[in-house]
């Protein structure tokens, strides 16, 4: 189905909020399949940590309108995945200078290591982004010096098949499924401003909001 994209203030008429929806799933999926798009990385906050509360940078890596899911990769070992294991409660933020576009998202994340999907997805992690899980200890264990965690042979090439088994078993693709979208337009005009939120029975609640 071929998705108009959003023309604010191209035409006289307000956009519905059924074309708002779209448009975010639309920029979303961008994302996940653009390198160079705005969306392609999102701060990840995590509530379930000792501070109380977490944020990071990570990589889009896909986008299901159908399923309401988001994914990204990471490392099992980091702490993230102890936060999301105590409260998989999340929150994402995306912001496009390119299309003065907020997105905040409230979602329910969930760690997928060792199964099907995080199969699948190794298999497309090209050789040398292998290495991002070949570091020898937890993302954030305190070292004596500057290091990158890397065994110093795969600092400068990329891992074989054989040499990233190990990173295979840090790999962990986690995936949201969203509970809530506020979408944020900003113009010279006034800004607009929606809610998308989805209960336990998946019907969708939607509204304009004041910006
Ligand atoms: C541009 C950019 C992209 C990143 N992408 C990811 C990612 O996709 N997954 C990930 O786990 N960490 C990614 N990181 C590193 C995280 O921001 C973070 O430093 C690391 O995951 C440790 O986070 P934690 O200690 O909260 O688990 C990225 C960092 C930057 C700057």
């Amino acid at each position: 189905m071929a998705i108009e994209r959003l023309d604010l203030w191209g035409s006289d008429e307000e956009p519905r909020l059924s074309a708002v929806l779209s448009e975010c799933w639309e920029m979303l999926l961008d994302g996940a399949n653009q390198t160079q798009h705005d969306f392609h990385t999102l701060a990840l906050a995590t509530g379930g940590g000792a501070q109380g509360c977490s944020l990071r940078t990570v990589v889009l890596r896909a986008a299901d309108r159908e399923t309401r899911e988001i994914s990204f990769y990471t490392d099992l070992r980091s702490h993230k995945v102890g936060e999301i294991e105590a409260d998989p409660r999340v929150a994402l933020l995306f912001f496009s200078h390119t299309d003065d576009t907020q997105l905040r998202i409230q979602a329910r994340a969930r760690i997928h290591c060792g199964d099907a999907l995080a199969a699948a997805a190794w298999a497309e992690v090209p050789p040398h982004r292998r290495r991002d899980y070949m570091v020898s200890g937890p993302p954030g264990l305190p070292w004596a010096w500057p290091t990158s965690g890397l065994p110093p042979a795969l600092e400068d090439r990329a891992p074989s098949d054989e040499e990233s088994r190990i990173g295979k078993g840090n790999f962990a693709v986690v995936v949201c499924t969203v509970r809530q979208m506020d979408w944020l337009y900003l113009t010279p005009y006034g800004h607009r401003r929606a809610t998308f939120a989805w209960d336990d029975e998946d019907r969708l609640q939607t509204s304009w909001l004041v910006p």
